[in-house]
């Protein structure tokens, strides 16, 4: 059955977020504890939440995919969180199973949650419904587990989807507007570049969180957008503050309205 996709609580993060990018030397030199309480889902209440980001704010996530992969998720993540950055990250379920403290950091700390596939062998497009299930609800079920929600974003291995992923997807089909290629080459300097000279309000990055270069390169993004006035939110956050609904089975690649 097909339903409108529910968002879990995005919006009630969001602001916060952005006062926490607007006032980095707050938030900077304080533990991790601090940082996540500051603002994490346990404040939720107490928090007064502007209904929505200033007028002219540029917005744009960052997503990775492939991961988590314990040495360089765990930097990445560790430098997201001194900046107040929020991701969101297309998981491969089986990298979940042996990473599930990692995946538990990324909702604590703010991140998005989303499924890659299970074993990334192959694209999801063509496949039948028990092997879409395999790769897809197998890493759904693992996630919820350890999560203790359903609500997964899709992105399918290589941007490919048919009929069937897209019926079968549920939840929003995510796909992206910048793509770095960060698996290349693995230049750092050319992938900030290719990255800056491309962001826009709205847009939605491409990069795995499986490579050292890339943990560089997307710091590096974080503090040259910040420098230009741009706020990093999750997908379900961006398409939130844009007031873009996100339908199950509907192929996204950037929020623009
Ligand atoms: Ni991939």
């Amino acid at each position: 059955m097909r339903q409108r996709w529910k968002r879990t609580g995005a919006a009630l993060f969001a602001a916060a977020l952005l006062l926490a990018q607007g006032m980095p030397a707050f938030f900077r030199g304080q533990s991790p504890a601090v940082q996540a309480d500051a603002g994490g889902p346990g404040l939720e209440d107490a928090t007064p939440h502007p209904e929505s980001v200033p007028g002219g704010t540029k917005l744009i996530a960052l997503t990775f995919d492939d991961g988590p992969r314990r040495s360089t998720t765990t930097r990445l993540l560790d430098g997201l969180s001194q900046r107040g950055v929020r991701a969101t990250f297309f998981l491969i379920g089986k990298n979940v199973e042996v990473n599930r403290d990692l995946v538990k950091r990324m909702e604590r700390e703010g991140h998005q949650v989303g499924i890659h596939s299970y074993d990334h062998q192959r694209s999801l497009a063509g496949l039948n419904q028990a092997d879409f299930a395999a790769q897809v609800e197998r890493s759904r079920d693992l996630l919820s587990e350890i999560l203790g929600h359903s609500n997964f974003a899709l992105r399918p291995p290589y941007g490919q989807s048919d009929a069937g992923v897209q019926k079968w997807a549920g939840g929003p089909i995510i796909l992206w507007s910048i793509d770095p290629e960060d698996w290349g080459d693995q230049n750092v300097d050319r992938e900030v570049k290719r990255i800056i000279q491309n962001a826009k309000d709205g847009d939605i990055i491409l990069m795995h969180d499986i490579f050292d270069a890339t943990v560089e390169a997307a710091l590096q993004v974080v503090d040259r957008l910040h420098a230009e006035g741009f706020y990093f939110v999750t997908v379900d956050e961006l398409f939130d503050q844009k007031h873009l609904p996100l339908e199950e089975g509907e192929i996204y690649r950037r929020a623009e309205n």
